[in-house]
C-alpha cells in the first residue's frame, strides 16, 4: 500500500516542492499555497494569461503524488458535466433486462428497481464528485480552472462543495469527504467572482514575474538557451511589458520564444531573428505590425547592453 506523500512543512518547503517540478514561484504564492494546504481551505488564483496558475495545481499534484482532476470551467457548465450525471442509456437497458425477467415470472418490487437504478453502479462521477472519493495516494489536487469563465448559478452551487467539502445527490443521499481535497481555484479576471465564493478560499494574485525570477525561470524550463540569450529574452521581454499594447506576453511566450529562438540556432537575440519571431510572442497583428523594426531593435539594444553589462561582470563569461 501507497503511504501518500507528507504535504510541505514550510513556506521553504512549498518553495523546494514546486521548484523540484521546474516551476519558480514567489515567496507570496508559497506562502499562500502553505497555508491553504496546512488549513484545508482552497486557494483562489487570479492573474493575468499565461503567469503560471493552472501550472501550480500541475506540479502540486505531481510532487505529492497526488491524483489530479481537472475542471475546466466554460460557459455554460452545468452539474452534469461538473459533479456527476446518471448513466440513463444503461438504466434504460437495466429496465428492459427487468422486463423480460418479469416476463419469465421474476418480477422485482417497483422499489427495488428504482433502488437499483439510482445506485453508484449507474453513477457517472465527473471532477466535483471524484474530488470527495477516498485515494490510496492521499487527497487529490482538484484543479477548478478558468472560473470566471462560468455563470453564477454555477458559482453557489460550488458553495456546498467548497465550504463542507460535500455534495448532495437527491436520489442517493450526501458525499461527504473523508480527507478534503487539495483545491486550487484560477481566474483570469474576465468578470469578478462572487464574494461568497471568495471568503472560503485563500486568494493570492499572481503577477508576471520580475527580471530575475523570470530568468530563473527560463533556465529552469530551457536550459538549452545560452545565459547570454536567455538574459537578452528576459530583458526584451519586461522592456516590452511596460509598452502599452493591446496584450502584453505571460510566461507562456517567454518561454516559446526562448525555445524558437533555441530552435533557430539563436545564442543571442539580432535583428533578423526577433523581426521574424515577433508572433511567437505577441498574439495581435496591431501590436505585431507597430513593434516590427525600430522599436525592436531599440528594445533589443537596451536588453542586449543590460545582460552585457551583467555578463561582463560574471568571472569567466564571453563578452
Ligand atoms: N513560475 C513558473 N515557473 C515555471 N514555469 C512557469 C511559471 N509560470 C508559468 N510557467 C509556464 O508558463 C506556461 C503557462 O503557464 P499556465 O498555463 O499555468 O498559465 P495560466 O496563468 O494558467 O494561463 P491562462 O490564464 O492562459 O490559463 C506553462 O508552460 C508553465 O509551465
Ligand atoms: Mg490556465
Amino acid at each position: 500500500m501507497t503511504t501518500p506523500r507528507p504535504l510541505p512543512g514550510s513556506v521553504d518547503d512549498v518553495l523546494a516542492l514546486l521548484a523540484g517540478g521546474r516551476y519558480v514561484a514567489d515567496r507570496a504564492l508559497a506562502t499562500a499555497l502553505f497555508l491553504s494546504l496546512k488549513l484545508g481551505r482552497p486557494l483562489f488564483l487570479e492573474g493575468e494569461v499565461g503567469t503560471g496558475k493552472t501550472e501550480v495545481a500541475k506540479v502540486l499534484a505531481a510532487q505529492l503524488g497526488r491524483r489530479l482532476l481537472r475542471l475546466q470551467c466554460y460557459e455554460g457548465l452545468d452539474l452534469a458535466s461538473a459533479a456527476y450525471e446518471w448513466d440513463y442509456p444503461r438504466q434504460m437497458l437495466e429496465i428492459r433486462v427487468a422486463e423480460a425477467a418479469a416476463a419469465h415470472g421474476r418480477e422485482a418490487t417497483r422499489e427495488e428497481l428504482e433502488r437499483g437504478l439510482f445506485s453508484e453502479r449507474f453513477l457517472v462521477k465527473r471532477p466535483l464528485l471524484q474530488a470527495l472519493e477516498p485515494d490510496l495516494s492521499g487527497p487529490p489536487v482538484l484543479l477548478i480552472d478558468e472560473l470566471d469563465r462560468t455563470d453564477e448559478p454555477f458559482e453557489a452551487f460550488l458553495l456546498e462543495v467548497l465550504s463542507d467539502f460535500q455534495l448532495s445527490i437527491p436520489e442517493l443521499g450526501t458525499v461527504r469527504a473523508a480527507a478534503p481535497p487539495l483545491v486550487i481555484v484560477t481566474s483570469n479576471r474576465t468578470r469578478e467572482v462572487h464574494d461568497a465564493l471568495k471568503r472560503r478560499c485563500f486568494y493570492a494574485w499572481i503577477d508576471y514575474p520580475d527580471a530575475q525570477r523570470e530568468l530563473e525561470i527560463v533556465r529552469s524550463k530551457v536550459p538549452q538557451a545560452t545565459e547570454r540569450l536567455a538574459r537578452e529574452v528576459v530583458g526584451f521581454v519586461q522592456r516590452l511589458r511596460a509598452k502599452d499594447l493591446f496584450k502584453l506576453p505571460g510566461i507562456a511566450e517567454t518561454l516559446d520564444w526562448t525555445q524558437s529562438l533555441v530552435a533557430l540556432d539563436r545564442t543571442a537575440l539580432d535583428a533578423q531573428a526577433v523581426d521574424g519571431t515577433l508572433g511567437v510572442l505577441l498574439k495581435y497583428q496591431d501590436d505585431i505590425a507597430r513593434l516590427r523594426g525600430a522599436e525592436a531593435e531599440a528594445l533589443r539594444q537596451e536588453a542586449a547592453t543590460a545582460a552585457a553589462a551583467t555578463l561582463g561582470g560574471l568571472p569567466g563569461s564571453a563578452p
